[in-house]
């Protein structure tokens, strides 16, 4: 259990003089009335101090305490696993302030609170958004028991670039799908009503760009051609602010020279004005203060001058809104910038019930059920990369596992796992033993994850390997080699652990390696000599459960993958939606541009084909709708689940280039052994558009190419035409 919080009176509403409550206190006006009635009760300090977060440590109802009850914090991040603690500093800001404004506290819920599910980056492989929502609704609850108001997810940046560590936290390289998976986890953090004890308030992060930072180097710069930030940045956000996000995070880097923490145009022409984005921003840690270090503003007081004006209404533990009065007083900043900023936070703080029930509730969490659901998220995030001779799944009892990974428990939680705790990882060993009745285990872990290798220890590996029928050789890269600032330069496997596996695939034994990472590895010689591999990621606490489930057939791997994987770190970036080049057969001297293995692939148990893609018509009005079939057959001997994309290529734009192929849709399709079935999908000719670098949704008629596929390397695009 996460510890039960005491249980609080209802609440501090005291009625005032003449016996009835505050306007702003009482929980029958609308929320709007309520903000104005104490917006206009604040001091010039109270307001600041609405717009100021710090991080919580265990000692901060006594060294924070005195900022709390002089209204001078409206925020703390990093709630500790102590819902009476949390209850202490809300009590100070609740009952020993002079307005009674409750604190909220943030938290990163990235993939999992206690029960730590699959990093992003690997669920996102799942396809599956109901997946997605279920997940996050179940660390939504768990973290409610501690008191978190507020999570700091889901990250939605798309990645290009497997250099960069934080590629692990998002969706992978489409705009479509992340946008999916973005607008899922905000229902599944926030329910409908963000305001229930269980639920919390959403964070669209890192606003924007984050993930093309330059050589993969975190923090980096980025330079995003308009076409390419508002046709593939933007729209997972756009999805999430659709999806009701109550809030957004402002992200490090800087965007085209002016940093994302400070650039009016992202955060208030496109964010405001276009989407119509109704909750409040919060930079990233310091990302306010960090303006200065772009070397775009002069000082911390220009920074938060900038930043606020810019539409960053809460600052993340620097302290340049403390300048604020300051700044008003020199009219370098109008008070009227900083009421606006604290409506925003006042209006999310309401909605989330924090006035009206200030304290944490008691929430009852299931921890077998939350348990059985992170297994099932583990099975659905492992990609089958390859299956010769269709080594799996496994047939026999006699099995050697083999690797870093094969006993390895901490290294599975992933790069963000909250609360998730290492003793509670069921390791690859563990899972394959309790899959496996009467299996024959023989288990040497060969190398280290990172360290140099000892001949001794590879020696006693290979040993192992020759007495059983089958190798499972578990390798991979720790979870700190990614997550934030934690970029490679190479993206093979670390350490000796390729000395490793050539070693053992010298035994001649069939090889099923697994890989555990949080990142897209160049593995084109573990694909080439290993009969079968299984990317599993970094699947969380439920990670030998789940991947042994997929390796015994318990359950058949539907993953899909959701960024390409390259040969070589040479070729970085590989992303399937480029644009054409004026020299489409230009290449390397040395090797291919095409990616290992690419976007949307994965196998499975079975195998199926798919027919000509066929069009309801040849050319389209405007206004009007084609739709795109194909029939796909299961051509093995078992039941399996496909997942059918549907890729788009616009011709010719004249606002801007379209990628060679665009993810528009998918299903995914179970079909028994010999089974066929019409796969299709309707587009209506508004779907064909894209954004224009002024922001507008621009359909232009000419030809247009499609094809329903298994991934976004094969099938034949058709054409068809758009009609003016
Ligand atoms: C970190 C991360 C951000 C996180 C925040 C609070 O630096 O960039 O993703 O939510 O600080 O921990």
């Amino acid at each position: 259990t996460l510890g039960k919080p005491e249980m609080h009176h209802r609440g501090w509403i005291d009625l005032n003089k003449n016996g009835v409550k505050d306007a702003y206190e009482d929980p029958a006006l609308p929320t709007e009335t309520r903000v104005a009635d104490l917006l206009a009760r604040m001091s010039r300090e109270e307001r600041v101090g609405q717009l100021l977060q710090k991080l919580m440590t265990d000692t901060s109802d006594k060294k924070d305490a005195a900022l709390v009850t002089s209204g001078q914090l409206g925020s703390f991040l990093g709630v500790a696993p102590d819902a009476n603690l949390r209850n202490r500093l809300q009590r100070l800001a609740v009952e020993e302030t002079r307005l009674g404004i409750p604190l909220i506290f943030g938290f990163d819920t990235i993939h999992g609170f206690r029960t730590t599910y699959p990093i992003p980056l690997g669920l996102s492989c799942s396809w599956d958004t109901t997946l997605v929502e279920r997940l996050t609704a179940m660390a939504a609850r768990e973290s409610t028991v501690v008191g978190v108001d507020w999570t700091f997810a889901p990250m939605v940046d798309i990645a290009r670039d497997p250099r960069w560590g934080r590629i692990a936290e998002g969706n992978g390289e489409d705009p479509y799908l992340g946008g999916l998976i973005a607008a899922a986890s905000v229902r599944g953090f926030q329910g409908n009503d963000y305001g229930r004890p269980d639920r919390v308030v959403a964070c669209l992060k890192h606003y924007v760009g984050y993930g093309a930072a330059e050589g993969g180097r975190d923090y980096n710069t980025t330079e995003i051609g308009l076409p390419t930030l508002r046709n593939i940045y933007l729209p997972p956000f756009r999805a999430g602010v659709e999806a009701g996000a109550g809030t957004l995070m402002a992200a490090f880097n800087s965007l085209n020279g002016v940093p994302a923490s400070g650039n009016r145009f992202t955060l208030d022409q496109v964010l405001r004005r276009e989407w119509g984005f109704g909750g409040f921003v919060v930079g990233d840690w310091e990302s306010v203060g960090e303006l200065v270090h772009h070397g775009y503003a002069a000082d911390k007081a220009e920074a938060g001058v900038l930043s606020l004006t810019a539409g960053v209404d809460m600052e993340m533990v620097s302290e340049c809104y403390r300048e604020l009065p300051a700044m008003i007083d020199q009219k370098k900043i109008d008070s009227a910038v900083i009421d606006e900023a604290v409506r925003r936070i006042l209006r999310v703080k309401f909605k989330k019930g924090l006035f009206d029930q200030p304290y944490t509730a008691p929430v009852e969490v299931d921890v077998a059920a939350h348990r059985a659901l992170a297994r099932e998220a583990v099975a659905a995030s492992c990609v089958l990369l390859k299956n010769e001779g269709a080594v799996l799944p496994l047939g026999t009892r006699s099995i050697a596992i083999i690797g870093p990974f094969a006993e390895e428990q901490a290294e599975l939680l992933g790069c963000w796992h909250a609360l998730g705790n290492a003793k509670d990882v069921v390791s690859l060993h563990a899972g394959l033993k309790a899959a496996v009745k009467k299996g024959k285990f023989r288990v040497a872990r060969g190398c280290p994850i990172i360290e140099p290798a000892s001949a001794k220890e590879i020696d006693a590996a290979v040993k192992q390997a020759k007495k059983a029928d089958v190798v499972i050789l578990a390798l991979g890269e720790p979870a700190l080699w990614a997550g934030e600032n934690n970029h490679r330069l190479d993206l093979g496997l670390p350490g000796a652990q390729q000395q490793l596996f050539d070693r053992i695939v010298a035994t001649g034994k069939p090889v099923v390696t697994v890989l555990f990472a949080g990142r897209p590895l160049a593995i084109p010689a573990v694909l080439e000599k290993s009969a079968a591999v299984l990317m599993a990621w970094h699947p969380g606490i439920e990670a030998g459960h789940g991947v042994a489930d997929v390796l015994t057939g318990k359950v058949a791997p539907t993953a899909r993958l959701t960024t390409s994987f390259p040969r070589s770190v040479g070729q970085v970036p590989v992303h399937y939606n480029h644009l054409h080049t004026s020299r489409p057969f230009s290449d390397y001297k040395d090797g291919t541009r095409e990616a290992l293995l690419p976007f949307g692939f994965g196998l499975t148990y079975t195998t199926f084909t798919y027919g000509p893609t066929r069009f309801s018509r040849d050319t389209l009005a405007m206004g009007g709708a084609i739709t795109i079939s194909t029939t796909l057959t299961n051509t093995g001997k078992a039941a399996g689940t496909e997942t059918a994309q549907l890729y788009l290529h616009d011709v010719a734009c004249l606002q801007g280039a379209r990628p060679v192929r665009e993810l528009k849709g998918f299903q995914r399709v179970t079909l028994a052994p010999g089974e066929s079935r019409e796969v299709s999908f309707t587009l209506r000719a508004d779907e064909l558009g894209s954004w224009s670098p002024d922001g507008k949704w621009v359909v232009e008629p000419g030809r247009f190419e499609a094809t329903i596929a298994p991934n976004a390397a094969s099938g034949e695009m058709a054409a068809f035409a758009l009609q003016p």
